[in-house]
């Protein structure tokens, strides 16, 4: 059976590196700050962390019982828990979910190794909005270069998961990320002391509760689907080990996650009003904003260029980890080597990701499905349809179908496990379907 098979992770804290190394990524540093700039500023960031604490914590929790108790690939995990019933669809869900993200998420990770390069030769080293600003469309505009960069991502990625989950996720994130705090912290002291931050500040931290509308909500909760990497945390969590306290793991993985938001945050917000950007700038605002706060200080070369390498990095652990789930199936499922089922999700995902990829520039970006880019199509679908749908089913898994007792016993027991017991049962489906239907204009 794949459990006997199956590597965990050496130690505790690896398992806290790994799940940390799965939720911090472009969603911190790249997609945060642009619906932050894009929906009102703090009065977005209240409802994001209402989003993540009643819905995506209690969620979290569950993927990750339902992950340890199962011990398998996200189908096969509901049609151990759940013989022979239609609930393994939840895992369907997740793996198309995973797909559509990493058709876009390797993009902007490619977009990320390219900025390496252009932050090493100084290219982007400017404070004017109109040179960032050239200089980042240049690299959209050309496609066979975005998706080259793209193409390299998902060699590199798919090069480290053939190797095995834990040995390639535990090695990338552990030693990294700590310095990518650090460098962040850097930033945010620069951007601070920059003339005119305090605008930027009073952007991030004074609600304009007039902008919150049915669909800036379900927007913040895509977010949290997205940063905590729901519905498919059952993937990471099957190679854990039994003494991990589920629970707090996930409480402190979250709390860990909101800072680097808040830290990238305040990095880039503040530079914003001080160089005269827009705050509403969208997926771009990173790509702008972080090379002119470099600019604008000593040694800011090397340390943009550090900036970008580890922003790679962070973007690799959370590329393996969305990888792993199709990965894991395609190899449980069809018995096949990883040699075998990587390069042939490698070769969908090119297909995949090339509309994506396109329609960031000139040769598709008038293509639009429901009034929506390929990209933000792939965006829209997986974090605020696909994944609040399969939430709210694996909240009423969790709260109604799954045993009490093993519900219970596989979250440890106790309070915490009882309170997701409830919330399953009530808050968090029924929140997940007003905010759904609310803002699909259905009620
Ligand atoms: N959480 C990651 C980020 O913010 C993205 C991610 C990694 C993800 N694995 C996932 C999102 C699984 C959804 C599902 O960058």
């Amino acid at each position: 059976m794949a459990s006997a098979t199956r590597d965990h992770f050496s130690s505790r804290l690896g398992v806290l590196a790994a799940t940390l190394g799965s939720a911090v990524g472009l969603g911190n540093i790249w997609k945060f700050p642009s619906l932050v700039g894009q929906n009102g500023g703090a009065s977005f960031l209240v409802v994001y962390l209402l989003a993540s604490l009643c819905i995506g914590l209690p969620l979290m929790i569950s993927d990750l019982s339902l992950g340890r108790a199962g011990r398998s690939n996200v189908i096969s995990i509901f049609q151990k828990l759940a013989p022979r019933t239609g609930w393994w669809l939840i895992g369907l869900s997740a793996i198309i979910s995973c797909l559509l993200i990493l058709g876009f998420y390797s993009d902007v990770a490619g977009w990320v190794f390219a900025y390496i390069f252009k932050s090493a030769t100084g290219a982007v080293s400017s404070t004017d909005p109109a040179v960032a600003q050239a200089s980042f469309s240049s690299l959209l505009n050309d496609g066979p270069v975005s998706l080259f960069w793209q193409w390299l991502v998902l060699l590199l990625t798919g090069g480290i998961i053939m190797r095995g989950a834990s040995a390639g996720i535990e090695k990338v994130t552990r030693i990294l990320m700590p310095v990518l705090f650090l460098l962040l912290v850097g930033v945010c002291i620069r951007s601070l002391t920059l003339p005119g931050a305090s605008e930027g500040l009073r952007f991030l931290f004074m609600p304009q509760w007039e902008r919150v509308d049915a669909s800036v909500i379900m927007m913040a909760m895509g977010l949290a689907f997205f940063k905590m990497s729901l519905g498919m945390g059952c993937m990471l969590s099957s190679y854990f080990k039994e003494d991990v306290n589920i629970p707090l793991m996930a409480t402190r993985v979250m709390i860990c996650d909101l800072l680097v938001s808040l830290l990238a945050g305040i990095a880039i917000f503040p530079a914003v009003f001080s160089f005269g950007f827009q705050p509403a700038e969208g997926p771009a605002l990173l790509f702008l904003t972080i090379p002119a706060v470099f600019a604008s200080m000593p040694g800011g070369t090397f340390f943009a260029t550090l900036f970008f390498i580890l922003s790679a990095i962070a973007s690799t652990g959370a590329i393996l980890s969305l990888l792993e789930v199709p990965v894991a199936w395609l190899s449980e499922r069809f018995s096949l080597p990883r040699t075998k089922a990587v390069p042939i999700l490698l070769a969908g995902l090119v297909l995949l990701g090339l509309p994506a990829t396109l329609s960031t520039g000139p040769a598709l970006q008038d293509v639009k499905l429901f009034g929506l880019t390929f990209f933000d199509l792939y965006d829209a679908l997986s974090s605020t349809i696909l994944m609040p749908l399969s939430g709210i089913v694996t909240s009423l898994f969790v709260g109604y179908f799954w045993k009490k007792e093993h519900m219970l016993a596989a979250l440890g027991g106790g309070m915490p496990a009882r309170l997701v017991r409830t919330l399953c049962r009530t808050v968090t489906p029924v929140l997940i379907t007003l905010v759904l239907l609310h803002g699909l204009g259905i009620i």
